[in-house]
């Protein structure tokens, strides 16, 4: 059910890499709600095509960016102005990539070019975004920039390695910029903690399947999926949430609340 919610509001989406990326509902629900926007992905992610079903699916242009490049980025700000017809509104940061996790080497022993990437490509970026954006004045007043993150930020998850690290700059970031981007701009960031979900992303994680099945026995309400935290996603794009800043709020179900559950001391009383 479509509530209207994002009505003649402009947007940027990126990160939407395939039907199970979390930006891919994200940018089906914010159609649904009225919103136009721009879908934006690295080049090297455009070149797998399906990003353009959905840019079909949503009437929306497609500009490329790699979100670790200044320059690509000012275009993508200026390109997305000039085809939305005026200032941007909400933009989704949904974007995640370690080498240390892909090449499953351990923590403790990261390898620390590919840490560096991953904090260039997955925190950053989210920094050098906002920074273009702030510049341009690209955003409207109490506009609104989410992006992704997960819960290894404050607690320890052994196989989430130099990502968890990764993530808690990310939420800094969130919380650093969103003071100076409010005080002068009254531009909105926070950060969305999401369950475990699957997509290309999260079940490149090693282990990801007990993971997923354990969270999803801990939270009362079982994990998130990504079309419910897409629909959050929308209302902290909506005008109802416009005092809502430099927060990391939980979208998992009860999971960061839980000590532990009835089922998983079942397990244990096998
Ligand atoms: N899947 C999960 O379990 C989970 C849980 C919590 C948070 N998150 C976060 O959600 C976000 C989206 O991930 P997802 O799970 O939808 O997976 P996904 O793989 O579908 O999305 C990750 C996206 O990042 C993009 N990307 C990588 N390098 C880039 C670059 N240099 N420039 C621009 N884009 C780049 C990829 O092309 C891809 O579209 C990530 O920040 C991820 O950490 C995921």
């Amino acid at each position: 059910m479509a509530y209207n919610l994002l009505k003649g509001k402009r947007g940027i989406i990126t990160g939407a890499l395939d039907a199970n990326s979390i930006a891919w509902k994200v940018a089906e629900k914010a159609h649904e709600e009225g919103a136009t926007f721009v879908l934006t992905n690295a080049p090297i992610a455009m070149r797998m095509g399906e990003i353009k079903v959905l840019a079909e699916k949503t009437k929306s242009e497609i500009v490329p960016a790699d979100a670790t490049n200044i320059e690509e980025l000012t275009t993508l700000f200026t390109k997305s102005q000039e085809i939305l017809g005026g200032k941007i509104d909400f933009v989704l940061h949904s974007i995640g990539m370690s080498v240390n996790i892909r090449k499953n080497i351990p923590y403790v022993e990261s390898n620390y070019d590919y840490f560096m990437k991953g904090i260039d490509v997955s925190a950053m970026s989210l920094h050098k975004m906002l920074s273009v954006a702030k510049k341009l004045d690209a955003i409207n007043d109490y506009g609104s920039v989410v992006a992704l993150t997960y819960m290894a930020a404050q607690r320890t998850y052994p196989f989430y390695t130099d990502m968890a690290d990764i993530k808690a700059m990310l939420e800094s970031i969130a919380r650093s910029f969103g003071y100076h981007y409010g005080k002068e701009k009254k531009v909105r960031i926070n950060t969305v903690s999401q369950s475990p979900t699957k997509t290309t992303a999260g079940t490149g994680i090693k282990g990801f399947d007990d993971f997923y099945n354990f969270a999803d026995s801990v939270s009362p309400l079982g994990n998130a999926d990504a079309e419910s935290c897409a629909d959050y996603c929308i209302t902290l794009f909506s005008d109802l949430t416009r005092m809502v800043t430099m927060q990391n709020l939980y979208h998992d179900g009860g999971y960061s609340s839980t000590g532990v559950s009835a089922e998983v001391m079942a397990k244990f009383g096998e």
